[in-house]
């Protein structure tokens, strides 16, 4: 296969979930850009947004509601590569709070899941392809989110399972563990990024474009005998030890 060939997705069907914003709307634009066609979701009303949404198709999802994600998997018959950018933290130690703990577990894990499940036949008609995003505290805990470290490495686990369960149906499900991206689910730490990028081995803090990349690799041909894998996108972050 000509390599070039391989990251042309024309005629191909993506769905992003958590595409509205951060790294999952630079995930939505790469896949926008190299010929798919592409939908997202977020949790408000499209207008609600700043991004700009042209190309795109817009589905609001919440994915702790069965039903909103029922919805979502009744209007795709057929699916070449769904990405699950979905994904919540909570600080100041709610995490450690039972109602905390649960409600991050239910968006990032069970809801990831769930659009898994319900979204399986259509990827099983196209032989299609699962990108889930787990993180580098999947790797190294992070001491202040328990909830959000313990959905991160379920994640990796869950994707190993789905892997095997589905394989044979010519259904490829990995993972991207991304380092520091600022989006909104970091901005609790936008003060640090020169502090950041400093520490890191490629000097640099990481972009939406820097997970894209990575995305296209994973649903194209030239990844068709992976599974079942997490790909670190850290810039060297997790070779440093403590996070
Ligand atoms: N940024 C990083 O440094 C980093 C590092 C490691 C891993 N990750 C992972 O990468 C993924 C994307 O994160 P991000 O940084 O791009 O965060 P983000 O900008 O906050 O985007 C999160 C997305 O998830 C959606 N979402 C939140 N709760 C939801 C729910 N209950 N149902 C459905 N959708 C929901 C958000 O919708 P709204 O826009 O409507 O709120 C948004 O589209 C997450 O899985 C995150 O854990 C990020």
């Amino acid at each position: 296969m000509n390599p070039m060939q391989a990251f042309d997705f024309s005629g191909k069907s993506v769905l992003v979930t958590g595409g509205s914003d951060g790294i999952g709307y630079g995930v939505a634009r790469a896949f926008l850009a190299a010929g798919a066609s592409v939908s997202i979701t977020g949790t408000r009303e499209a207008g609600a947004y700043e991004q700009d949404f042209s190309g795109l198709g817009f589905i609001r999802l919440d994915v702790s509601d069965a039903a909103s994600v029922a919805a979502l998997a009744g209007q795709f018959a057929a699916l070449d590569v769904l990405v699950n950018c979905v994904g919540t933290v909570l600080y100041k130690g709610q995490e450690f709070e039972r109602a905390g703990f649960a409600r991050v577990l239910e968006i990032n894990l069970t809801g990831v899941m769930d659009v898994c499940a319900q979204l399986q036949p259509a990827l099983a008609a196209r032989r299609g392809a699962i990108i889930n995003l787990d993180s580098v505290v999947a790797e190294q805990a992070a001491r202040n989110n328990p909830a959000y470290s313990a959905s991160k490495i379920g994640l990796k686990h869950l994707n190993k399972v789905l892997a095997i369960k589905w394989g044979r149906q010519g259904i490829r499900v990995n993972g991207i563990g991304p380092g520091f991206v600022p989006t909104k689910l970091t901005a609790n730490q936008a003060g640090n990024h020169d502090a950041v990028a400093a520490r890191l081995p490629l000097g640099r803090i990481g972009t939406p474009e820097d997970i894209a990349g990575v995305a296209l690799f994973l649903a194209s041909p030239l990844a068709g005998y992976v599974t079942g894998q997490s790909l670190l996108v850290d810039g060297g972050l997790t070779l440093l030890g403590a996070l």
